[in-house]
């Protein structure tokens, strides 16, 4: 009999037939990349609601806004790096008769076309390339990490579930910038076939753990999601805006922090079913300032 996650990965071929997206067709790169609109809803912005915020002017906002879109789509081009070396490692371990091998190379080349249209857009944007600055190892050799792969495909999903509400958010405001506005629907429409992949993956995995390792999981995934979730905040675009103050206004302005839990929510909810979020993790979540 077939795995569920064996099933999902026979459906998401099939979805991907479907319909499979080319940025550079999809995307209006005739349309200037300026400072006319937002490039990111104001309250997915970290510096909303601060004293440096209020002192900004309507065009200061939107410049600033082009500059943090760039470093999200510069985090996600990162993000993406790390997570297809997770994927290309488990390829490399399945036999090509396993259901999911097609599926998994479907997802590296949608990753491979998702980094060409970041990469695009922080061009256009004119702004500097803000990589994370940590060490590319760092996330690398995930499926070292306790859970082994599960860790690695859980880290994958919270990526995902965290860029998916600021991609949806984007996308339905109208008063954003267009160019903004299709690349996170396109993103929004391929990655939801990644989010249900690592979800059913990580429903067939979780169970077959020892408890050992289930609990090592436990404990160390508020601190691998609290890593990706600091990410979201670049020194770089206060540095290259002088904007005084900037980067630690942004980490510590509750409105921002508030946002990131409810960002993570789907993700956090699914945990708890999982049981990654229990009794005796549930604080460290919270401590961490990803669960209410
Ligand atoms: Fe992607
Ligand atoms: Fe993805």
């Amino acid at each position: 009999m077939q795995t569920p996650t064996a099933t999902k990965a026979t459906q998401l071929i099939a979805a991907s037939q479907r319909m499979t997206l080319d940025p550079f067709t999809e995307v209006d790169w005739s349309i200037p990349i300026d400072d006319s609109a937002y490039h990111l809803p104001p309250d997915k912005l970290p510096l909303f609601g601060t004293a440096q915020w209020e002192g900004m002017t309507g065009l200061q906002r939107r410049e600033y806004s082009r500059h943090e879109c760039a470093a999200l789509c510069a985090a996600g081009i990162w993000f993406e790096n790390m997570l297809m070396q997770t994927v290309l490692r488990h390829l490399a371990n399945l036999p090509v008769t396993d259901p999911t091998h097609r599926y998994l190379l479907v997802e590296v080349a949608d990753e491979c076309r998702h980094s060409t249209m970041f990469g695009e857009y922080i061009r256009r944007a004119g702004t500097p390339a803000y990589a994370p600055r940590v060490d590319v190892d760092v996330f690398g050799p995930a499926d070292g990490l306790p859970g082994g792969r599960a860790m690695a495909y859980l880290l994958i999903l919270a990526v995902e579930e965290l860029l998916d509400v600021c991609n949806r958010a984007t996308m339905r405001d109208h008063s954003i910038h267009v160019v903004s506005r299709q690349i996170a629907k396109l993103h929004v429409i391929e990655e939801s076939r990644h989010v249900s992949f690592a979800k059913t993956y990580l429903c067939d995995v979780w169970p077959t753990l020892t408890d050992e390792e289930r609990n090592g999981a436990s404990e160390f995934a508020p601190h691998a999601v609290g890593f990706v979730a600091d990410l979201m905040v670049h020194d770089g675009v206060y540095e290259t805006l002088g904007i005084e103050g900037g980067a630690f206004a942004a980490r510590n302005n509750p409105i921002n922090r508030m946002r990131v839990v409810r960002d993570l929510a789907k993700l956090t909810g699914f945990l708890e079913g999982l049981g990654v979020i229990n009794d005796s993790s549930r604080a460290a979540w919270v401590e961490r300032g990803l669960a209410a």
